[in-house]
């Protein structure tokens, strides 16, 4: 394989552009000629790419975003749009792609391999919701950025006795409100993965720490639970507590990538382009037991991911 393509599709993730820089260098190391593909799926439809040498990719490692752009492309979904992909890939002599992104990407990468075009999914998006993953590329920097902000928060949240209901990222999963939650010491924690009773997970929870002195509160929700603005209303009216409902937002997507997101990236960046010098295609690179390995596509996109029960049992145990 001489010429390869690199994209990042879907949700921006921090670290995307370190991975970026490992896939390029190890590319260009191997005497492959590296094309960047912009806007993800996108840009391959349009051909909207260009040659990237071991310079291109100096001094972003430690910026977010990523340096190709990101894109939602829904004409990829489409039987005729990825045969516009596959004809891109001849057009411009790409014999193989890595993408980063998180599991649509993956199945855009999978259709694209099954047309023809040898694909590697990098996992790339800050809710850790990838199933043969452990982690995923963002995740750690979005939690940090989660925490730093409602340490803000909590100034404020303590100094008026108030309750602030966060409302994070994470429309199907609730990795980064369960583990931000702990960090930030959330009195509840609400997440798609487990049903809730405002009553019985809220309220209760609120009043018993009130019993032994608390003041001030801090409730994590993911987003895919939604509804900040009522449940801050449900706790005024049932606790007679002054509550303020706040929305983080796209700041959790943002900024310089942690030591770990740059280091994983590196080393999931350079074990894709590893994997399409040995001739495998079809792949997607995963993190297990801190150990990088990888998966057929297709047995990585049927995997179901559960969240950790006793880290989520243990969050509100100590929130007491
Ligand atoms: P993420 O990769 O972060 O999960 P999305 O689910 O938005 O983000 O998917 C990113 C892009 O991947 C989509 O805009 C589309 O181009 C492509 N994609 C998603 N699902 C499919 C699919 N079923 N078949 C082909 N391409 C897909
Ligand atoms: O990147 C994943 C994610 O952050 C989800 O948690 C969130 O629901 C979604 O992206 C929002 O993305 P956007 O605002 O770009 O549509």
């Amino acid at each position: 394989m001489k010429r390869i393509g690199v994209l990042t599709s879907g949700g921006d993730a921090p670290g995307m552009n370190a991975a970026i820089r490992a896939v390029v260098r190890t590319g260009c190391i191997n005497d492959m000629e590296v094309y960047g593909i912009k806007r993800g799926f996108q840009g391959l439809i349009s051909g909207d790419m260009e040659r990237l040498d071991l310079r291109s990719v100096s001094d972003i490692i430690h910026r977010g975003g990523t340096m190709l752009f990101s894109a939602r492309c829904p004409e990829f979904k489409e039987v005729a749009g990825i045969q516009k992909g596959v004809d891109s890939c001849r057009e411009h002599g790409i014999e193989g792609i890595v993408v980063i992104g998180g599991d649509g990407s993956f199945r855009g990468a999978r259709d694209l391999s099954l047309s023809g075009i040898p694909c590697i999914g990098v996992p790339g998006t800050i809710d850790n919701d990838i199933a043969c993953c452990d982690y995923t590329i963002g995740f750690d920097t979005s939690m940090n950025t989660i925490m730093q902000m409602v340490d803000r928060v909590r100034d404020t949240t303590e100094s008026h006795g108030r309750c602030s209901i966060v409302e994070v990222m994470g429309r199907k999963a609730g990795y980064l409100a369960l583990n931000a939650g702990i960090a930030v010491g959330a009195t509840a924690i609400l997440v798609p993965e487990f049903d809730y009773d405002i009553e019985k997970d809220i309220i209760e929870r609120m009043r018993r720490t009130q019993k032994t002195g608390k003041r001030h509160f801090i409730i994590m929700v993911a987003e895919g639970i939604g509804g900040v603005e009522e449940l801050s209303r449900q706790v005024e009216k049932a606790l007679g507590v002054e509550s303020r409902a706040v929305i983080l937002g796209h700041v959790q997507r943002g900024g310089t990538p942690t030591c770990r997101d740059r280091v994983v990236a590196s080393q999931m960046g350079y074990r894709a382009v590893k994997l399409l010098l040995n001739g495998k295609d079809n792949r997607v690179v995963a993190m297990q037991h801190e150990q990088i390995i990888d998966f057929d596509i297709y047995e990585a996109l049927s995997m179901k991911k559960t969240i950790d029960n006793e880290l989520y049992s243990l969050a509100h145990e100590i929130s007491i």
